[in-house]
């Protein structure tokens, strides 16, 4: 598969650097193409603009959103890997979603209802988190957020969506760590 992995983490040196480097490590030992789309390195702006309005009038988006919908274009299969921050994905994640699924590429909506259009055949989300699992558990965070996070995809059409969290990367040991990026391999190998 041509997968297209998402990534929006500041710092390369960071935990969510380490996760991607195993994750894409793993895709190119299972035999899979990628392209990575670094939202920092490319200064992505995740702001919905005035001109972002315009695809509901059949107007081309914006050049940054197109130059990202070529990129979905090109794969068969998308992930987002990135930190929670302040009980969600983070903002530039969250504005690409926005921004990019935009009306007539990734879905449109008449009075049945809404239409996904991207014909992609996986989606994954693989997030770090610094709460443990029993705290998504007991709040509900868990549930709420893949609530939202799978059918943003599958919504859109994508065939499947998983998402996946290494808890508490901060406050774990290292053999903890290590496990954790060995599973970000097998993510990609067994893609
Ligand atoms: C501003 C900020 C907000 C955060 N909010 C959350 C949160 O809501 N839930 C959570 O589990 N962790 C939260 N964290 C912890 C991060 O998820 C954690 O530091 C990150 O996953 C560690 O990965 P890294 O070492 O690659 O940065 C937050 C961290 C920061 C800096």
């Amino acid at each position: 598969m041509k997968v297209l992995v998402v990534y929006g983490h500041p710092n390369p040196k960071s935990f969510n650097g380490a996760v991607l480097e195993s994750f894409t490590k793993g895709l190119e030992d299972g035999g899979h193409a990628f392209e990575v789309s670094n939202l920092y390195d490319i200064n992505f702006d995740p702001r919905f603009q005035a001109e972002d309005f315009l695809q509901f009038t059949g107007k081309p988006m914006p050049s940054d959103v197109q130059v990202e919908q070529k990129k979905i274009a090109r794969a068969d299969a998308l992930v987002v890997v990135g930190p929670v921050l302040g009980w969600f994905i983070p903002a530039i994640l969250e504005g690409w979603l926005q921004r990019v699924f935009s009306w007539g590429f990734a879905w449109t909506a008449d009075k049945e209802g809404m239409h996904g259009h991207l014909k992609h055949e996986k989606g994954l989300y693989i997030l770090t988190t610094g709460n443990p699992e029993a705290f998504y558990k007991a709040t509900g965070l868990g549930d709420a957020m893949n609530n939202i996070l799978k059918p943003t995809m599958t919504a859109c059409g994508i065939k499947s969506a998983h998402v996946e969290y290494l808890y508490s990367v901060s406050a774990v040991d290292d053999a903890t760590r290590k496990k954790y990026l060995e599973r970000a391999y097998q993510l990609g190998k067994e893609f």
